[in-house]
């Protein structure tokens, strides 16, 4: 919403939520205090506040004075009832039709943005349609609400946001109104190319949402299986992936072997397409799609177990440095990040884990872990347990191994010479992925590990 009122001054944006709190963070002056860390969004914040980007939690006044409402709500995984653990909760975006429903006046465009299971727009429909031919009680002269409903998914990925928005590959817009489709693409050629603008039907274009981030993950799942066979057979991963990624037809992106992918989408979304088909009716594309999950989660539990082996089959009292907390580089975003499994499985086996991140915060990793850390004296030994530390130098210092979770710039760069000098001997470093210079850390004395390469 901060790019389109940033390419759009001409058009007035209202981001409404319910929590004030979070609205107020929204409105902070320090633009350092926003609510979601994501690079370059400050100044674009900066640029539009107040000029026609507006933080809000009059929900009911900007429903009714709104020409368009993009819904843009979590749809996370639902935890108990029919579809737990696959299906997405789709309580929020119902919640938000109903608002929309009945506050909304004149014709109005309801734009999904949240990803969406396929047919959801058929709910949407049936909730704002019921409003339409029921008179707004309070207001016996009002003409009743008409409306269009459009899907229009993001395929922004955190971290690089503000440039995927402002430069994307494509722009998708799914809807039976033509009217209001070219409304909506109207507000994007303000700064996209018209060619690349896509129109589709709604079911499409929601299923496209889904099915491109199964796409990606399925690549991640794909090149991470590939890895586990080149540590067993010699071959090189950077060097199998580089002549795999060479063929124009499978193209160079995506496919770095890592500790398996997080975030808060791909997963979800690959389980509610797994439930989606079984739903249909087929349950063969299911379970196909459900390898692609379970692939992931064996990568993780995978390094876990290797790095239990390396140290001599234990781990129980020994110090291990986590570099790297969040699912990805440039984001603060913990949410399904490898290293929470990798530190559970971990400290499950007795190790004391230290933890450093430029940008997650050590509530964020209680959070994660679902336990506090410890807070004994520091450099001493507890079984079990997790600290999460300011500095590189803290985390290593009398550690058994590094292991490298996310591919922070920092890491890529670190004096393997000094921090070794603090390390226990021998002690390993795990590059999960694969940023590390090699040479750098032999010289320095220490194991190498790195994930589609192994023991160098
Ligand atoms: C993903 C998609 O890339 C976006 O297109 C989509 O819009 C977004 O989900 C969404 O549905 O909202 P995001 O989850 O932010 O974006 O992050 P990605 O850059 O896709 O990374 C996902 C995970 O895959 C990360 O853990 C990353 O480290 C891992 N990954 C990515 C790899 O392990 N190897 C790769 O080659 C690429």
């Amino acid at each position: 919403m901060a790019v389109i009122a940033d390419r759009c001054p001409q058009i007035d944006v209202t981001v409404v939520d319910l929590n004030e709190e979070r609205i107020s963070a929204w409105n902070s002056d320090d633009l350092k205090q926003l609510p979601v860390y994501e690079p370059g969004l400050d100044q674009v914040i900066n640029r539009t506040r107040g000029r026609n980007l507006y933080f809000s939690t009059s929900i009911e006044t900007s429903i009714k004075s709104a020409d368009m409402v993009f819904i843009s709500v979590n749809t996370p995984t639902k935890l108990k009832g029919l579809g737990a653990g696959q299906a997405s909760d789709l309580k929020w975006v119902e919640a938000c039709a109903r608002q929309v429903a009945n506050y909304a006046s004149g014709h109005t465009i309801v734009v999904e943005k949240s990803t969406l299971p396929v047919r959801t727009a058929v709910a949407i429909k049936t909730i704002l349609s019921a409003r339409s031919t029921q008179p707004d009680p309070l207001n016996a002269n009002e003409d009743y609400p008409t409306f269009s409903v459009l899907s229009n998914p993001e395929f922004l990925a955190e971290g690089t946001a503000i440039k995927d928005l402002e430069e994307p590959d494509r722009v998708l817009i799914g809807g039976e109104d033509p009217l209001a489709v070219e409304a909506l693409a109207l507000i994007y050629e303000n700064w996209v190319p018209s060619e690349i603008i896509l129109r589709t039907n709604l079911w499409s274009s929601e299923l496209s949402k889904l099915t491109a981030n199964a796409f990606l993950a399925q690549r991640i799942s794909s090149i991470n299986s590939v890895s586990a066979l080149c540590e067993a057979t010699g071959a090189d991963i950077a060097e199998v992936s580089l002549a795999i990624g060479t063929d124009s037809r499978i193209g160079t992106k995506f496919l770095n072997a890592g500790p398996g992918f997080g975030g808060s989408c791909f997963k979800k979304d690959i389980l509610n397409l797994v439930y989606l088909s079984n739903y249909f009716g087929l349950p063969e594309v299911g379970y196909y799609w459900q390898q692609v999950v379970t692939l992931n989660d064996w990568q993780q539990k995978r390094i876990a177990q290797l790095v239990v082996k390396k140290l001599f089959g234990t781990v129980s009292g020994k110090k291990l440095a986590i570099l790297g907390f969040a699912f990805k580089a440039n984001t603060n975003d913990t949410r399904e990040a490898p290293a929470i499994s990798i530190a559970l499985e971990l400290i499950e086996e007795g190790a004391f884990i230290t933890i450093h991140d430029p940008k997650v915060e050590s509530s964020q990793v209680a959070n994660a872990l679902g336990c506090e850390p410890t807070f004994n004296n520091k450099i001493s030994i507890s079984e079990g347990e997790w600290l999460m530390v300011s500095s590189v130098e803290e985390a290593v210092t009398g550690a058994d191994a590094v292991l490298i979770l996310t591919e922070w710039d920092e890491y890529k760069k670190l004096n393997w010479a000094n921090l070794s000098r603090n390390m226990r001997t021998p002690s390993w470093v795990f590059d999960t992925r694969g940023i590390v210079d090699i040479t750098q850390v032999k010289s320095a004395g220490l194991n190498f590990w790195r994930v589609g390469q192994g023991e160098d």
